[in-house]
């Protein structure tokens, strides 16, 4: 779900990533749909190029049947229907949480020290920026206040604005290390920092402490998702060093 590239550029979880209004840390895909065609084709992840990935497909025919299943006979299975068939799977990725219950009216879903952690995190402004649904997932400035302590690891500054997608906060007890290179392991410690780049405040270390009780309820349920076998290739389907 998370993981650190050898690029220094930690991947974004895919769950409840149908609520992000922008997509990519520097936000240059708008949806699911476009971003699934990213990674497909880029040399260090997939290097597929979508004839190749349109060949594949159709040479599988379990997978011609399942698209026709899903579209209809005279479905034409090319690279855009195959990416966006992705983000249509990404849609049930979602992850209700306590917060979730809260929201929607069950006052006893939130511990007392819970909701204590919410009124810090939004008095001390975090919400500011980490809101909406999936408690970020938009475009916002960075080092608004200071310089982030690791900016030099990996190089990233941003889109040409300087402004970078805000991670999401659901489940984030669970996608350590912490910010666009990794760098900051522990919950406690991005916590404050966010204080320092951000807001321009210490964030004292009872404040982190309450704010970080209030993500943790965060933590939400994830799908049960049953793993498909995968259909066999054919003598038809391109190999992996072929040449298109
Ligand atoms: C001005 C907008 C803004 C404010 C205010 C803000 N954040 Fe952030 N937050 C961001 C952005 C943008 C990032 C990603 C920075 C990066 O990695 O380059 C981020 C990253 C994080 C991360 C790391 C997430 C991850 O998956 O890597 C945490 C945790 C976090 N913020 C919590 C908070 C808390 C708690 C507060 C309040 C004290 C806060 N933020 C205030 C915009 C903001």
């Amino acid at each position: 779900m998370v993981g650190l590239q050898t690029l220094h550029t930690l991947t974004h979880p895919v769950y409840n990533s149908a609520f992000f209004k922008a997509q990519f840390w520097d936000g240059r895909s708008p949806h699911l749909a476009d971003q699934a065609q990213g990674p497909v084709q880029a040399g260090p992840e997939m290097a597929a190029p979508p004839k190749l990935v349109e060949e594949r497909i159709n040479s599988i025919p379990e997978y011609v049947e399942e698209f026709k299943f899903a579209y209809g006979d005279k479905v034409k299975i090319n690279f855009e229907k195959i990416t966006s068939t992705i983000a249509i799977f990404e849609k049930v990725l979602v992850t209700p949480s306590r917060f979730d219950d809260f929201v929607n009216g069950n006052d006893n879903a939130l511990s007392k020290a819970e909701k204590e952690g919410l009124d810090v995190f939004i008095d001390r402004g975090c919400a500011a920026c980490h809101n909406g649904i999936a408690l970020g997932g938009t475009m916002q400035p960075f080092q608004v206040a200071g310089k982030y302590k690791f900016a030099s690891l990996g190089g990233f500054a941003g889109d040409k604005n300087g402004m970078v997608k805000t991670p999401t906060l659901r489940n984030i007890t669970e996608t350590a290390p912490y910010f666009h290179n990794g760098a900051i392991w522990s919950l406690k410690d991005a916590i404050k920092e966010m204080g320092s780049t951000q807001l321009g405040i210490t964030i004292t270390d009872a404040e982190s402490d309450k704010i970080e009780t209030f993500l943790k309820a965060l933590k939400g349920r994830k799908p049960a998702i049953t793993y498909p076998q995968l259909p066999e290739s054919t003598l038809k389907t391109p190999k992996p060093d072929s040449k298109i």
